[in-house]
C-alpha cells in the first residue's frame, strides 16, 4: 500500500504536518451536524439542496449531493484553492495517517465488507466495467455471457474488450414476458446458458430499463456449482454492474458471492458527482492486467524508476486509473458513506422499497397503464417503469412535467419506458401525487399528438 511508504515527494515541505490544515477534525465536526435528526425523513430530505418546486422522481440518475458531502467537498476545494501543490502533496502522495485515496477505501470497504485492499477507485460505473473486462485474461475462443437487458456501457465494455482479446460475447434474455419473471427462471436461464468455453458471466443488480433486481447470491451459488467440476483457469468469473444497487439494497455487497463489482458512488450513494469504485477478488486482481497507469501504487512508481517492471501478482491499486483528478469529489466519498450509516442501511432499503412498492401497486391498479417492474419485492428494485395507453413514453415525462411538476425519465434503452423512482428524499405524500397524475393521463391520452 501507498500508505505506508511516501513517493513522488517533490517538495520536502509536503510532508509537514502544517502545510495543510488537517481534515480529520472538520470531517467529524460535519459529520456530527449530519447526523442530527436523522432518525426524521423530512430532516433527511433537507439535507439536499433540491429545488422545492418540484416532486423529484429521478434522484437515483445522478446525486445531489447532501449538506455534508457538500460541505466536505467545499473544504477540500478551500485548500487546494489556497495550496494545490502541498494539498496534494500532503494528502495524495505521502503516507499514513492523512493519504486520501487509502480513507476512501476504508470507508468503501466498511459499507459494503471485504478488504479495502480490494478495492480500485474510479470516477463512475462505466470506468469500472471497462477497466474489469479490458483487464480479464481473455483469449481467442473464450466467452463472455451477459444478459439482453444490460446498460449501453456494460455492452459496450464487453463488445470493445472482446474485439481487443478476441473473446467472443453472447446475450440471454432472463425472460420473455415481464408478466412471468421469476428468480428461479432467470437463475435457470443463466445457468443453462453457459457453455464450456464460458468464462465470464456479467450481470447487472437492478436493470435500469425496467427496475428487476437480480438474484446475486443465488446466480453466484449455480456458478459455484457449475465451477466446481472445473479446474481454476477455466472457472466462469461473475461480473456485476451494481450501480443501482449500491445504497439501495442491502450494503453486504461482497456476501453476494462475485468476483468483480463495479458501481459509481454518484448515483444511490450520494457521493461526489464522479466517484465510483470496483471491488475484486485479490485472486482476480492478481491476474487480470492493467488499462491505465495508476498513481495510487507506490510498487509501480518505484518499478518504473528503477528500469524494472513491477513484480507481480498485480493487485486493485494498479487498477485505480491515475492523474490529477478532481480531488475535492473524490476525497469527499467518505462523507456520503457516513451520511448513509447514520441514518442506517437498513432503514434505506426499506423506505425505497416501501415507497417504490407503493407506486408500483397503484399503477398496476390503472387500466391504461403496463408496469415492466416485477411487483414481487425481492425481485424489484427502487425504480418503476410503465407505460400508458396512446402516449410515448417521451410525452408521459413531458405531460407529468408541465401539468404536476413531477421529474420523471425515460429509460435509454432500445426498447424505452417511462420511468420513476422514489428515494430518502422523497415521500409517499408524492407517490401519490405521482399516481394521481398518471391516472389523470387515462383520459389525456386523446389529445396527445405527436412525438
Ligand atoms: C445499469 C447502469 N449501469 C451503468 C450506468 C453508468 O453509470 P455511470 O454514469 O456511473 O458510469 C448506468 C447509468 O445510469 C446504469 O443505469
Amino acid at each position: 500500500m501507498l500508505s505506508r511508504r511516501r513517493f513522488l515527494v517533490t517538495s520536502a515541505l509536503a510532508a509537514g504536518a502544517g502545510a495543510v490544515p488537517s481534515t480529520g477534525l472538520a470531517a467529524e465536526k460535519t459529520r456530527r451536524a449530519a447526523t442530527e435528526d436523522l432518525r426524521d425523513w423530512g430532516a433527511v430530505r433537507r439535507q439536499f439542496d433540491l429545488d422545492p418546486r418540484y416532486i423529484h422522481t429521478g434522484l437515483f440518475f445522478l446525486s445531489s449531493h447532501p449538506r455534508p458531502v457538500r460541505e466536505a467537498i467545499e473544504r477540500y476545494r478551500q485548500q487546494l484553492e489556497a495550496n494545490p501543490l502541498h494539498t496534494v502533496e500532503h494528502l495524495v502522495f505521502t503516507g499514513p495517517p492523512d493519504y486520501m485515496p487509502a480513507k476512501v477505501c476504508n470507508a468503501i470497504a466498511a459499507y459494503i465488507g471485504g478488504s479495502a485492499d480490494d478495492i480500485a477507485l474510479t470516477q463512475n460505473t462505466t470506468t469500472g466495467l471497462a477497466l474489469i473486462y479490458q483487464g480479464l485474461p481473455l483469449k481467442p475462443g473464450d466467452e463472455i455471457l451477459t444478459t439482453a437487458h444490460d446498460h449501453f456501457v456494460h455492452h459496450e465494455s464487453i463488445r470493445l474488450a472482446s474485439e481487443r482479446s478476441g473473446a467472443n460475447w453472447r446475450k440471454v434474455a432472463l425472460f420473455d414476458s415481464h408478466d412471468a419473471l421469476s428468480a428461479d427462471e432467470m437463475v435457470e436461464r443463466l445457468r443453462k446458458a453457459i457453455r464450456p468455453e464460458t468464462r465470464v458471466l456479467g450481470v447487472t443488480w437492478v436493470h435500469s430499463s425496467t427496475g428487476l433486481k437480480l438474484p446475486i447470491r443465488r446466480i453466484a451459488d449455480a456458478l459455484a456449482e457449475v465451477n466446481r467440476e472445473r479446474p481454476p483457469e477455466r472457472r466462469v468469473l461473475l461480473v456485476v454492474d451494481g450501480v443501482h444497487g449500491l445504497g439501495a439494497e442491502s450494503p453486504d455487497v461482497v456476501a453476494m458471492g462475485m468476483d468483480a463489482f463495479a458501481a459509481g458512488t454518484h448515483k444511490w450513494m450520494f457521493g461526489p458527482r464522479g466517484t465510483g469504485f470496483v471491488w475484486a477478488r485479490p485472486e482476480l486482481w492478481s491476474v487480470m492486467r492493467p488499462l491505465m497507469p495508476s498513481t495510487s501504487s507506490a510498487e509501480l512508481f518505484f518499478a518504473w524508476a528503477s528500469g524494472k517492471p513491477p513484480a507481480q501478482p498485480a493487485r486493485a491499486t494498479w487498477f485505480s486509473p491515475g492523474g490529477f483528478q478532481a480531488f475535492e469529489h473524490s476525497w469527499a466519498v467518505p462523507e456520503a458513506f457516513a451520511f448513509h450509516q447514520a441514518i442506517g442501511p437498513q432503514r434505506i432499503t426499506e423506505r425505497i422499497h416501501a415507497l417504490n412498492a407503493q407506486a408500483r401497486e397503484g399503477l398496476a391498479k390503472m387500466t391504461h397503464v403496463t408496469l415492466y417492474t416485477p411487483r414481487a419485492p425481492e425481485i424489484a428494485g427502487g425504480m418503476v417503469c410503465f407505460d400508458v395507453k396512446g402516449m410515448t413514453q417521451q410525452q408521459v415525462v413531458q405531460r407529468l412535467f408541465e401539468r404536476n411538476r413531477i421529474l420523471a425519465s425515460t429509460t435509454p434503452y432500445a426498447v424505452s419506458y417511462a420511468r420513476v423512482s422514489f428515494g430518502i428524499q422523497n415521500t409517499p405524500d408524492e407517490v401519490e401525487k405521482t399516481l394521481a397524475a398518471v391516472r389523470e393521463l387515462a383520459g389525456a391520452t386523446a389529445s396527445v399528438s405527436g412525438g
